[in-house]
């Protein structure tokens, strides 16, 4: 399981996280919800590493947070559109490969394209493997990118506003594969959503923010209006 302790992070003066916990368990899909510039994206780059904390830690089955133990998929997909579907899969497994071969998608075994099959078909794609993948749908691309992320063989799933670019079908569908993949291959999965419907419909469990605090951590039908209330203003004379 994934677990974030404490998780402090300042930008310059301003504290944007205040000690947030937040615990994922495999096989869990847990939607991260609230109010634009809450945190959401700063909790989700200091769970894969990429954000300076000042406190906190970052945990997977209790050890730290190895380099291959978390993937993540971006809200902008990120694929290399002039090559394949298959290469941009593959990719996904650069960091455990010798450099040689992660260089140079010609030198990718045969062992690892059939990996890379394996993970679009789990994504539902692997008609399109040797299309580029610049002539994709945003929601097929999408789609890609999860099967990149699988081909790490992480034990974590991070994603970032993984359907904000989706149409609402294509949303379901993506959302529908993050909750699978949960289930089926145990994979510990936080996904930061806007849409409380769709959080409603496919998460286990949902956690609010609301200014950089925890302020909500239950089941997926929890009301969550109080995360998108503004402020009560402050008196002005
Ligand atoms: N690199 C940065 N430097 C300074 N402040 C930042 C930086 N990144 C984010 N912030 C601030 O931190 C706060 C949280 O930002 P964050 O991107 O985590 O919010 P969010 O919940 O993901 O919002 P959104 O729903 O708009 O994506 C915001 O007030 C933002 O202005
Ligand atoms: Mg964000």
């Amino acid at each position: 399981m994934l677990t974030l302790s404490d998780i402090t992070v300042r930008y310059g003066e301003r504290q944007v996280l205040h000690r947030v916990d937040v615990t994922v368990a495999r096989g869990e899909l847990l939607a991260v919800l609230g109010a634009n510039g809450c945190g959401k994206s700063t909790l989700l780059r200091a769970a894969a590493g990429l954000q300076p904390m000042e406190e906190g830690s970052v945990t997977v089955d209790g050890k730290g947070r190895g380099p291959l133990d978390i993937a993540v998929v971006f809200q902008h997909i990120h694929l290399v559109r002039r090559r394949t579907v298959l290469d941009n899969v593959c990719a996904g497994a650069l960091g455990r490969l010798p450099l040689r071969a992660s260089l140079v998608p010609a030198l990718f075994s045969r062992e690892l394209r059939e990996e890379a099959m394996a993970c679009l078909d789990r994504v539902g794609l692997a008609d399109r493997a040797h299309d580029r993948a610049g002539s994709l749908s945003g929601g097929q691309q999408q789609r890609v990118a999860v099967a990149r992320a699988l081909c790490q063989r992480p034990r974590v799933v991070l994603a970032d506003e993984p359907v904000s670019a989706l149409d609402p079908a294509a949303s379901e569908q993506v959302l529908a594969l993050l909750a699978e993949l949960a289930h089926v291959e145990q994979l510990a999965v936080l996904a930061v959503l806007h849409q409380p419907s769709l959080a409603a419909r496919h998460a286990d469990r949902i956690v609010g923010l609301r200014d950089g605090r925890v302020v909500l951590d239950g089941p997926p039908h929890s009301n969550v209006d109080s995360l998108y209330q503004p402020a009560a203003m402050e008196a002005v004379s």
